[in-house]
């Protein structure tokens, strides 16, 4: 009898748990995760990436983030849709936002915002990485789980990608195992050797050739910055140096890390037949 009772209390008890937390906590957990779903979905560049019109109807603008382009602003006040994109080796005239040649020693082009290009992939953010700001949502990397990202935003929020894109890459869910953040080879400080998630035996030597960490941004590491370690070694993580002790080692991205290697043309196998008597 008491004990049915206290079932029935604990049912009611979990009840009122599983209501509370159905209408209580969720409400900015579901709000979050709209944005960010909208926000994936979204091909558009951030706002801060495009020009204002204001005082500059029928006029020519500048690029906030490009020297290579400039805008328009049609007579009726808004933006025309493209930017027009100077010819390649071109830049913008500042003072008569018309493309010239570009000439040594004029002014220099500006590093286009990685956050403005759509073609230049975005960093992935750790949360130790998460932008000291007040104010957003940032999405950032699990550090085990691809297919889980979380947001800090106030509280912390993880969400799960969909099964048919189950990989988060620093922005949006994807299909493509190898654009997962543990992917990512990111410089975030300059004159530091990090490993090359696709090839267990190389490393990169981040030297920050644009600036970019020197601007505050960390950026992907480029094949200018690759380097291979010597035959027989592998580059540990841990020592951030090249050693024979590394390996066998292991490739964490790419999957046929060890298809190469049985792959050269190089190595040619001879066979001997067995002749049975
Ligand atoms: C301004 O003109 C462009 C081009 O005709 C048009 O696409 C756009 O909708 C107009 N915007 C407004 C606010 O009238
Ligand atoms: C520097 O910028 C150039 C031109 O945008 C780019 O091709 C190159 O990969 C960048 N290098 C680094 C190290 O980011």
């Amino acid at each position: 009898m008491a004990s049915s009772s206290s079932v029935l209390q604990c049912l009611v008890t979990l009840t009122c748990l599983v209501l509370v937390t159905q209408t209580a906590v969720p409400q900015s957990y579901r709000s979050i995760k709209t944005i960010l779903l909208n926000r994936a979905s979204e091909s558009k560049l951030p706002e801060q990436c495009l020009p204002s019109c204001e005082g500059h109807t029928a006029d020519h603008v500048r690029d906030p983030s490009r020297c290579d382009q400039y805008w328009i602003c049609l007579p009726n006040g808004t933006l025309y849709e493209q930017p027009h994109v100077c010819p390649a080796g071109w830049i913008v005239n500042i003072d008569k936002l018309v493309c010239e040649p570009e000439i040594e020693g004029s002014e220099q082009c500006n590093i286009p915002d990685p956050e403005c290009d759509p073609s230049i992939p975005k960093v992935c953010f750790h949360k130790d990485t998460c932008p000291d700001r007040d104010e957003g949502i940032f999405p950032y990397a699990d550090e085990d789980d691809c297919s889980v990202y979380h947001a800090c935003h106030f509280a912390d929020v993880d969400i799960k990608c969909d099964p048919a894109t189950p990989y988060f890459n620093g922005q949006e869910c994807v299909d493509d195992a190898n654009q997962c953040c543990k992917c990512q080879a990111v410089c975030d400080l300059d004159w530091t050797f990090i490993p090359d998630p696709f090839d267990c035996h190389s490393y990169y030597l981040c030297q920050d050739l644009n600036g970019s960490i020197a601007g505050g941004k960390p950026y992907i590491a480029t094949d200018e910055e690759k380097f291979t370690c010597p035959e027989g070694e592998a580059f540990d993580a841990s020592t951030g140096l090249c050693s024979k002790s590394a390996e066998p080692c292991d490739t964490k991205c790419g999957g046929n890390s060890f298809t190469s290697a049985y792959t050269t043309s190089a190595t040619t196998m001879i066979f001997t037949p067995i002749v049975s008597h």
